[in-house]
């Protein structure tokens, strides 16, 4: 059927935003990078890897759940639209795809990314596997953008992977509460979240013995080097990966080695950084069910289904306004 592309984005923009990023974030005290810079191609491919882990069980935990009440789910929801905020390649949303189709609901998917390039190919492949669904993509940013999601038919928004962990309490209640402004009385939200559990596992997801995570967080740098002209060499920082108990989340930082001094071209800037300082590069925050019921209701969404795995790492909820 039809696939069509709406970009909220542009080249312009996202350079922009990049270049106001970094800025703030090098010039800060104590130094930051959002992740969001992390998902260039190769970003994205050592992210894919990363889900296929021995030690990251979220991917695997999420899909099980999804897998096993699917059926319930498009039921409860009776979504004729679904939209996927961070939609990614969409492979875990072929499951609600399926089950929303066989239920008979189902009309339209808007897969909604940051990355064209993914959207397309991801957008192209349903188009192809679902015929009769109508694919309409949306590049845009989900804490920007939310308001340009198409409107019409009862819907389902999925934000899933946890994505929404990469969010501190603050950004995350402002996001919830434009979300729950765009959904109708019929529209429900499907979240999911990593859950609370033993550190130890925690900072091995975070960590692995492969080196994934590393090279993943080490990538951010890269970016900076190929579209700010930055001269990070990537070998002079190390990966860090701690768990936060009073934040309950997971913060990952890159810790330069020695005494350096980095120049950032593109933003005519030269960023010194001492020996074991710290840039936190990404916060992803572990939930309890009581927190997010309590987060939904702030936001004016009703908690009405929650589901686990089998050893309780991964929560999905389904929420109403
Ligand atoms: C895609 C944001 C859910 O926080 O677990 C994986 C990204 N970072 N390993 C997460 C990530 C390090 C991931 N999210």
């Amino acid at each position: 059927m039809t696939l069509t592309l709406t970009d909220h984005l542009g080249l312009t923009d996202a350079a922009a935003a990049l270049r106001a990023d970094v800025l703030a974030g090098l010039t800060a005290q104590p130094k930051s990078l959002p992740p969001r810079w992390f998902y260039d191609e190769r970003g994205s491919i050592l992210f894919d890897e990363i889900t296929r882990l021995p030690e990251y069980y979220p991917t695997r935990a999420e899909r099980a759940v999804l897998a096993s009440r699917a059926d319930e789910l498009a039921a409860a929801s009776g979504a004729e639209v679904l939209i996927e905020l961070g939609s990614g390649t969409s492979e875990k949303t072929r499951l609600l795809l399926t089950a929303l189709r066989d239920a008979g609901s189902l009309r339209r998917f808007v897969p909604f990314d940051v990355d064209p390039t993914v959207l397309r190919g991801a957008g192209e492949a349903v188009t192809a596997e679902y015929p009769g669904i109508e694919v309409v993509a949306v590049v845009g940013d989900f804490t920007r953008h939310l308001a340009e999601l198409p409107r019409d038919g009862r819907r389902m928004v999925a934000f899933l992977g946890s994505t929404i962990g990469n969010l501190e309490p603050g950004p995350r209640a402002a996001f919830l509460r434009d979300l729950a402004a765009t959904l109708d009385p019929g529209d429900s939200f499907l979240l999911g979240t990593d859950l609370v559990k033993d550190p130890g596992r925690l900072v091995r997801a975070y960590d692995d013995a492969a080196g994934l995570t590393s090279a993943f967080n080490r990538n951010v740098l890269a970016v900076l080097n190929r579209e700010l002209g930055a001269t990070f060499d990537l070998d002079l920082f190390d990966h860090v990966a701690r768990w936060d108990a009073d934040e309950e989340w997971i913060e990952m930082r890159l810790r330069s080695r020695v005494d350096q001094r980095v120049r950032v071209a593109g933003l005519d800037l030269e960023v010194p950084f001492a020996a074991g300082e710290e840039m936190r590069t990404e916060v992803s925050a572990k939930f309890r069910r009581a927190g997010i019921e309590a987060e939904l209701a702030a936001a004016g969404l009703r908690l009405t289904h929650w589901w686990t795995d089998p050893d309780d790492d991964f929560g999905v909820s389904l929420s109403t306004p």
